[in-house]
């Protein structure tokens, strides 16, 4: 049996994604980057493999994605994770025209062709408001968990209006919102619907066209979810594999290469 492998190092978290010929998804796996990529990389791709109880000789191919894609040493090739998210976004949801992928770093609005191929996309690099760290500061301010975010916010009933757009900031904008007697879940609402309204607004800078699918580690987020609706007026695709959707995409570029008979010569490295 011959597999592919996609490996999406991103900014925050690392994950790998092992595919069989018939692009069924035998294992994922999932851990943060940190300081070493490489390790992390490496490690998310042992941890997939043996998840699926797949040798590393069966993997015939691997794409690395993601920020830290060059970092993947024991890969074949690199594809950007603009493609990888589309790839896998279009293979999950085959109506998908339009992805919105929310990571650690940032988020990236992408309109997809009917076979996968990007059309356009745009990011928010400048400024990081709209995204997971902006999230993960509200979340340290608060002492709350991140999983207990989403959850939380949904009990909010009068959100606060945020108004700083920046993550330096958005730590003491919360603090204060505390400090004037505002509820938590308020303040998180109004968090949310402050990320899903600059997201709205960059995915309205590529054209909103259904069915749009969210995915990155974000998706995992049921506020994010609800807001991110309600601001577009119509309901996004999520998915159990919205957080892997990139290393996804990744593994069935790889797949491409394996049925189009690309195999390398020589086996990679440590196979
Ligand atoms: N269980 C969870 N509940 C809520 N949010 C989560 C959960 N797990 C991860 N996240 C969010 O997802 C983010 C990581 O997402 P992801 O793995 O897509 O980012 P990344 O690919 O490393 O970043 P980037 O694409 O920006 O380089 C975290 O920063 C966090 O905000
Ligand atoms: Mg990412």
């Amino acid at each position: 049996m011959a597999y592919a492998a996609g490996v999406d190092v991103g900014s925050t978290q690392t994950k790998a994604v092992v595919v069989d010929e018939a692009r069924r998804i035998v294992s994922r796996a999932l851990t943060d980057t940190g300081a070493n990529v490489t390790r992390a990389a490496e490690g998310a791709f042992q941890q997939a493999l043996a998840a699926g109880d797949v040798r590393e000789e069966e993997v015939e191919y691997v794409v690395g994605t993601g920020y830290g894609r060059y970092k993947v040493t024991f890969g074949n090739t690199q594809v950007t994770e603009i493609s990888c998210h589309g790839r896998g976004a279009v293979q999950m949801f085959p109506g998908t025209r339009t992805v919105v992928d929310m990571g650690g770093q940032d988020t990236k609005a992408i309109r997809v062709a009917p076979n996968g191929e990007i059309i356009d996309f745009c990011m928010n690099d400048k400024c990081a408001a709209g995204t997971g760290r902006f999230l993960g500061a509200a979340s340290s301010a608060l002492n709350i968990p991140l999983d207990q975010l989403g959850p939380t916010a949904l009990r909010g009933e009068r959100p606060v209006k945020i108004s700083t757009t920046c993550t330096v900031f958005a730590e003491s904008e919360v603090l204060s919102w505390l400090g004037r007697g505002k509820k938590i879940e308020d303040i998180l609402l109004g968090v949310h619907q402050s990320i899903a309204m600059r997201s709205a607004g960059l995915l309205r800078r590529v054209g909103v066209e259904e069915q749009v699918t969210f995915t990155g580690g974000v998706a995992r987020n049921v506020a994010m979810i609800e807001t991110l609706n309600a601001k577009l007026g119509l309901q996004v695709n999520v998915s159990e594999e919205s957080h892997y959707m990139g290393a996804v995409g990744a593994a069935l570029f790889a797949l491409d290469h394996i049925l189009a008979g690309r195999v390398p010569a020589h086996p990679r490295q440590g196979a």
